[in-house]
């Protein structure tokens, strides 16, 4: 009888590898789909709104530029996210714009594995981190590009003491809970975020 057990338990497990390989190996392939095209929403996200930037600074100055980061960015990543399905966002380890900026519970974590990823030596710009995530809205493919503080950032995220009056005033007109402040070139100050529902989500 335990013999027989075993017989069948060991047809069971291998009829388990046969059924269950080929899904693993397109799940794997669906993954790797659902990363390369993530990947590249964020470096266009990323790519228009540091040309943009230049663009405007080199034009009318910081005070000009603020309405690219305001205004520019969420339409960017409003875009790409209708173009894709997806919910793209970007996110701050520190908040100037609560209503668009606020990082949910699981982008804080991952925001604060970047920076434990970079405390051992990993450079920020060759970090991103993805993840299959289940909610009670369904399973949904999660990514993140950390978004690292650039020279002319400074300008208006640096100490404030550093960024010029004209656009401290800007600034505080628009963000007057402002906490995105006080960061240096090299530090972490966000993420691009992308939110892809798999098949079952919001059904
Ligand atoms: C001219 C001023 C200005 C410059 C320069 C600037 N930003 Fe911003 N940034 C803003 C404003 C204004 C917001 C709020 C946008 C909004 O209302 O959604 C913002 C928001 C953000 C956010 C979203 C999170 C939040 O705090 O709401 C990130 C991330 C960000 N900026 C990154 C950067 C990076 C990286 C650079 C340099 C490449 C940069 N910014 C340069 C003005 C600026």
């Amino acid at each position: 009888m335990a013999m027989c057990d075993r017989v069948v338990a060991v047809l069971l497990f291998s009829l388990g590898v046969v059924v269950l390989e080929p899904t693993a190996v397109l799940a794997q392939a669906e993954t790797a789909d659902r990363e390369k095209a993530a990947s590249e929403a964020a470096a266009t996200f990323l790519n228009e709104l540091g040309a943009a930037m230049k663009r405007e600074m080199a034009k009318g100055g910081p005070t000009e530029a603020i309405k690219v980061c305001a205004d520019l960015a969420p339409e960017i990543a409003g875009r790409l996210s209708r173009e894709h399905g997806w919910r793209v966002t970007r996110v701050g380890t520190r908040v100037r714009n609560p209503l668009l900026g606020m990082p949910d519970a699981w982008e804080q974590t991952v925001l604060a594995e970047f920076a434990e990823r970079a405390a051992k030596g990993e450079a920020f710009q060759a970090m991103a981190h993805s993840e299959v995530v289940a909610e009670p809205g369904g399973q949904y493919y999660r990514f993140m590009k950390p978004i690292v503080v650039q020279p002319h950032c400074v300008l208006c995220h640096g100490p404030v003491a550093q960024i010029p009056p004209a656009v401290q005033d800007g600034l505080r007109q628009r963000y007057p809970f402002d906490a995105a402040v006080g960061y240096a070139a090299g530090d972490l100050r966000g993420a691009v975020s992308i939110k892809q529902p798999m098949g079952n989500a919001n059904e």
